[in-house]
């Protein structure tokens, strides 16, 4: 038997999953797991059922693989794979669906408001901005609804830069997630499902010192400052995990995730976003996790496997 990494597919990050999926294919072949990385494209089903692997780790990013479409093709098969199932993925990849459930779960998540292009266009730039800004305040963050790697998301610190965020947010995606931009640090949690259990690993801290955590500054090495464990009071440390750990439950996630969250300057946490497949690429947070948990990326991968072809 063999397993299979799934990586690439069509999205926007197409190149960041490539490189996630090498990451996971070699950390596991350094265990001597036997591994095959295929890139997902029109041939994924005819490879699948020629050669079946015992189980998959989808490590696509972005439409098809976060939102569970290519594991709804997994399970039709049937070969079993790491991850969440398709109706969960489905909410957790909608940000405004998964900021809902998370709330009536009891976290704090910013403010917003998801407006869809058509009305956008049919309203007009400045009527959205009114409303906009009397709903919301600002400052403010402007992001796909559906979307990730930050692409197509900006802040807008003043009326005037709406426009060009809503524009920009388009090009990525029909519905624009405006949100209150809340001030503080951000910070990501992964949640794992170990032998020893559903845990969470320390909190990474992200320091992009008067940037944007764009594109960019998630994947150039050196861009960015990621700080494990983050520089958080025991107190708070344990307010953000349980808050991962409530997102991964309360969205019912499977095996893995990873919750982006912001720590305003009163401590409190709010919750910005989970994703189905973290990036797992020499600068991601999850394998950073990780490491400062003392783990190693390669195991904690295996293990994963393990729970689901035992
Ligand atoms: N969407 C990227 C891969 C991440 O969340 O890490
Ligand atoms: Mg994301």
């Amino acid at each position: 038997g063999h397993v299979v990494v799934l990586a690439g597919g069509l999205s926007y990050e197409r190149e960041v999953s490539l490189r996630s999926g090498r990451r996971v294919a070699d950390a596991l072949r350094s265990l001597d797991v036997p591994v095959v990385l295929y890139d997902s494209d029109a041939s994924l089903l005819d490879r699948l059922a020629a050669d079946p692997p015992d189980v998959v780790f989808p490590v696509l990013h972005g439409a098809s693989g976060e939102d569970g479409a290519v594991r709804g093709v997994l399970d039709l098969l049937p070969v079993p794979y790491v991850g969440a199932r398709p109706d969960a993925c489905r909410i957790a990849w909608d940000k405004p669906a998964a900021k809902s459930v998370v709330a009536a779960a009891g976290l704090a998540t910013p403010p917003s408001i998801a407006l869809p292009k058509e009305v956008f266009h049919d309203l007009g730039a400045s009527a959205v901005l009114d409303r906009v800004v009397a709903a919301l305040g600002l400052p403010l963050f402007v992001k796909p609804t559906r979307g990730g790697s930050a692409l197509g998301a900006s802040a807008v610190h003043s009326a005037h830069e709406l426009p060009a965020a809503m524009v920009g947010c388009f090009a990525y995606g029909d519905t624009a997630l405006i949100e209150r931009c809340v001030e503080g640090t951000e910070i990501a949690v992964s949640v794992l499902d170990l032998p020893d259990g559903l845990r969470a690993l320390p909190p990474v801290e992200i320091a992009a010192p008067g940037r944007l955590y764009d594109y960019t500054a998630r994947y150039e090495a050196g861009e960015t400052e990621f700080i494990a464990p983050a520089r958080l009071s025991p107190a708070v440390t344990e307010k953000a995990t349980a808050a991962a750990l409530t997102a991964h439950r309360a969205l019912g996630l499977r095996d893995l995730s990873r919750t982006d969250m912001i720590v305003d300057r009163a401590g409190e946490v709010h919750f910005l976003e989970v994703n189905v497949a973290p990036g797992m690429t020499e600068t991601s947070l999850l394998p950073r996790a990780v490491k400062a948990a003392g783990l190693n990326l390669g195991t904690v991968c295996r293990d994963l496997l393990l729970r689901r072809f035992p």
